[in-house]
């Protein structure tokens, strides 16, 4: 099995959706709950957006042991130089530099020739290398770049000291058959390149953020970034949660696996959605309300019997103690008779077909019946627990 590492960049990219606005001292409670979580590398931040923001990024690096802490930087002394400052006491100092490959970026962002932005690159990785032991250098908008011009731009970073290369999707675009297909072109292409871990990152405008992802691992990328709960600029990034879950459920596919400490999983989803102010959709994978609740008859009956015939996942496996019955107007019997035995009654089987006859027509009324709606069927038809 390949050891994928997790790179959560919630902190940094996730901080990015519209509307969120993390404290310093919410960042660091965020910070040590992905430490638990097991995530390798945590992305603390931009130290050179702020002043606040190099603060939070100085705070996290000087609180986290286990995971290495790094934050973002243009390819300017200056923004190495405020990187630098907020990391340099960290157990293990990560940068993380990036600038813009792509033709639309170049021409129209940054206002450069190839040639220039390839100087800049291979000019600041060899600054930051001054300092930091360890260089992540990402290739901004790499899916709608020159394949040829990506490679010799990641020959020129690596010999000049980067040893992580990150291959961004940065406007959710590629499609996961392109996006492996560029991994191989790239590990086949680059002279230097196994000297290098690689990396993808990925935004999910197609929604394909974690389908791509996916199809990173599977043609040899070595790490993955990602956040909480799918957060982040625009649509967000692929979400954290889903391909340390697909890596572990589908091991046998995928022939790789994290270190993640996957019981943790829900735990940092719901902070996450509580300090963020984003709330979670119910029927998101993994992390929804309704990921581990099941409503149609057929399904309860089959989850009651067996509970591998509907459910893939345990909702032990990230943290949580049961799956749920949902009681509505697909229900069946099974499912209901589960539920009166689980409130303490034990009716007499045609007691029972009475009941659930009435809890039918009950359910047609409502679109979710509570424990307590059973309760009054219950008690209305004078029984007792
Ligand atoms: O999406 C992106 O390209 C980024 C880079 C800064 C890595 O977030
Ligand atoms: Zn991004």
């Amino acid at each position: 099995m390949r050891k994928i590492d997790i790179f959560d960049t919630t902190l940094r990219d996730g901080e990015q959706s519209a509307g969120v606005m993390l404290t310093s001292q919410e960042k660091l409670e965020i910070a040590k709950q992905l430490e638990r979580l097991g995530v390798d590398v945590i992305e603390a931040g931009f130290p050179a957006a702020s002043k606040g923001d190099q603060e939070a990024v100085m705070r996290i690096a000087q609180s986290i042991q286990s995971s290495s802490v790094t934050g973002l930087a243009r390819a300017s002394k200056r923004d190495i130089d405020a990187a630098w400052e907020a990391l340099k006491y960290s157990a293990e100092p990560r940068i993380h530099l990036f600038i813009a490959t792509s033709p639309i970026h170049m021409t129209y962002k940054l206002k450069k020739t190839p040639e220039q932005v390839l100087e800049d690159a291979v000019s600041s990785v060899r600054y930051a290398k001054e300092r930091f032991p360890v260089v992540q250098w990402s290739a901004e908008d790499a899916c709608r770049s020159d394949r040829a011009f990506l490679a010799r731009i990641m020959e020129n970073v690596i010999n000049a000291g980067a040893s992580v290369i990150n291959i961004p999707d940065t406007v959710g675009y590629i499609s996961p058959e392109e996006y492996g297909r560029l991994f191989t072109y790239l590990r086949e292409n680059v002279r230097n390149i196994h000297q290098v871990k690689l990396s993808a990152h990925c935004h999910d405008d197609l929604g394909l953020a974690v389908a791509n992802s996916l199809a990173a691992v599977e043609n040899g990328a070595d790490q993955i970034e990602c956040t909480i709960n799918g957060i982040g600029e625009r649509a967000g990034n692929a979400s954290l949660e889903e391909v340390a879950v697909a890596l572990r459920i589908r091991s046998d596919f995928y022939q790789a696996q994290t270190n993640l400490a996957l019981q943790e999983i829900s735990r940092t989803s719901q902070l996450v959605s509580q300090l963020t102010g984003m709330a979670v959709p119910p029927n998101k994978a993994v992390v929804g309300k309704n990921a581990f609740a099941h409503e149609s008859g057929i399904h309860q009956d089959g989850v009651l019997k067996e509970r591998s015939t509907y459910e893939i996942i345990t909702p032990e496996l990230v943290g949580l103690s049961s799956n749920s019955l949902v009681l509505g107007k697909h229900s069946g019997r099974h499912a209901f008779r589960e539920h009166i035995k689980r409130l303490g009654f034990i009716p007499a089987e045609d007691k029972i077909n009475e009941l659930f006859l009435q809890f039918k027509s009950l359910a047609d009324k409502k679109k979710e019946l509570t424990e307590e709606d059973v309760y009054a069927l219950l008690l209305d038809h004078h029984m007792r627990p």
